[in-house]
């Protein structure tokens, strides 16, 4: 049997990175198929035909196995229309509630910290990813008039605050047994109070998980300073967007991050976390290790194990040779990182 992979390459330097994430895709498969399903979306169709995701295109997505997605975005499109029309339409309609981020750093990555040893940089955020500001709840009144009011609501539902606190603390059992909720209670009384509750009461069912909380302003203090307290931390949509960016960093920049969209019972979406680089496209400069860890979770939530296990050997492989993880200073080619990988995965 073979597992259905949707590939979203998207704009930019997107193309780019998910050529070479495929090579090593195609490298490291042993024991099982993958047939890829393409899919034309982003600027480049919007601009052509108007379109961002027809319905017959999220029905085609809904029947593959796991997608694949590289980057989508362009200064020709007024922005927030591929981002809330595609990109978070994806998410919302294939309830990927969870958005899991990895904070690793890989061997011998220089990053702009240099307190930082290699080890100290170990956690996984797990970001809320179906609701909080991202609902899109809220508008305008008096719109362009000096009375303008603008409006937008973050909502917060016990199911969907219930069921990502779930997913944090299971993965807390199978990493170091340790949780922390990041979110701003002090000034959220209402969001964070509920947060702070289902966390508390979920984690009486958990009572080898060591919990605690952080405000998300002092979590960005931790992240340069103490990056070694955190093993998972569970936060809401916007709060884990902004400190996953700079956990981005802390790994030594956007060229390695990589992110899973993630629906437990559904149809998952890889992808790295950067976005389309314009300044690189075409260029051969950008960084593939974030697609590539992209495609280690695909195969690690499609359950290839030695497979994803054999991703990961060779991003270790490579980031041990590379000058740098950013986009033109790495060293190598975008497509020389990707045989750097081929070659440490076989070993
Ligand atoms: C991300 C991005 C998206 C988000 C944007 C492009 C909508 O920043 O994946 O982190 O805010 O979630
Ligand atoms: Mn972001």
């Amino acid at each position: 049997m073979a597992h259905l992979v949707g590939v979203i390459r998207g704009d930019g330097t997107g193309p780019e990175v998910i050529a070479e994430g495929l090579k090593v895709l195609d490298a490291v498969r042993d024991g099982f198929e993958v047939e890829l399903v393409e899919f034309d979306l982003g600027a480049e169709r919007h601009l052509r035909t108007g379109e961002v995701l027809p319905d017959a295109e999220l029905d085609r997505l809904r029947e593959v196995d796991a997608i694949l997605l590289g980057a989508v975005g362009d200064p020709r499109v007024r922005p927030g229309i591929l981002e809330r029309d595609l990109l978070l339409r994806i998410r919302f309609e294939l309830d990927q509630y969870v958005n899991l981020r990895p904070i690793v750093r890989y061997p011998g990555v220089q990053t702009l910290v240099p307190s930082h040893t290699e080890d100290d940089v170990d956690m996984i955020v797990v970001r809320e990813n179906s609701e909080g500001l991202y609902s899109g709840a809220g508008g305008f009144h008096r719109k362009g008039t000096s009375h303008e009011v603008a409006v937008q609501e973050s909502i917060n539902t016990r199911h969907g605050v219930e069921r990502i606190v779930r997913y944090a603390f299971e993965l807390a059992t199978k990493r170091r047994n340790k949780l922390t909720l990041v979110h701003k209670t002090n000034v959220l009384t209402f969001a964070g109070d509920l947060y702070q509750r289902v966390v508390d009461e979920v984690g009486e069912e958990y009572p080898d998980v060591e919990r605690d909380y952080v405000h998300v302003d002092a979590a960005c203090i931790y992240f340069l300073d103490w990056p070694g307290r955190f093993d998972v931390i569970v936060t809401d949509n916007m709060f884990g967007d902004i400190i996953t960016d700079l956990g981005a960093m802390i790994q030594g920049g956007m060229g390695i991050a990589a992110g899973g969209n993630i629906n437990p019972v559904g149809v998952s979406m890889f992808e790295p976390i950067g976005g389309t680089a314009p300044d690189h496209t075409g260029k051969g400069t950008i960084n593939p290790l974030a697609a590539i860890g992209a495609v280690e979770m695909l195969l690690r939530q499609l359950g290839e194990t030695p497979a994803a296990d054999g991703v990961d050997r060779g991003i270790r492989a490579a980031t041990t040779r590379m000058k740098s993880m950013r986009a033109g200073e790495m060293g190598y080619s975008t497509s020389e990182v990707g045989d750097l990988v081929v070659e440490g995965a076989a070993r």
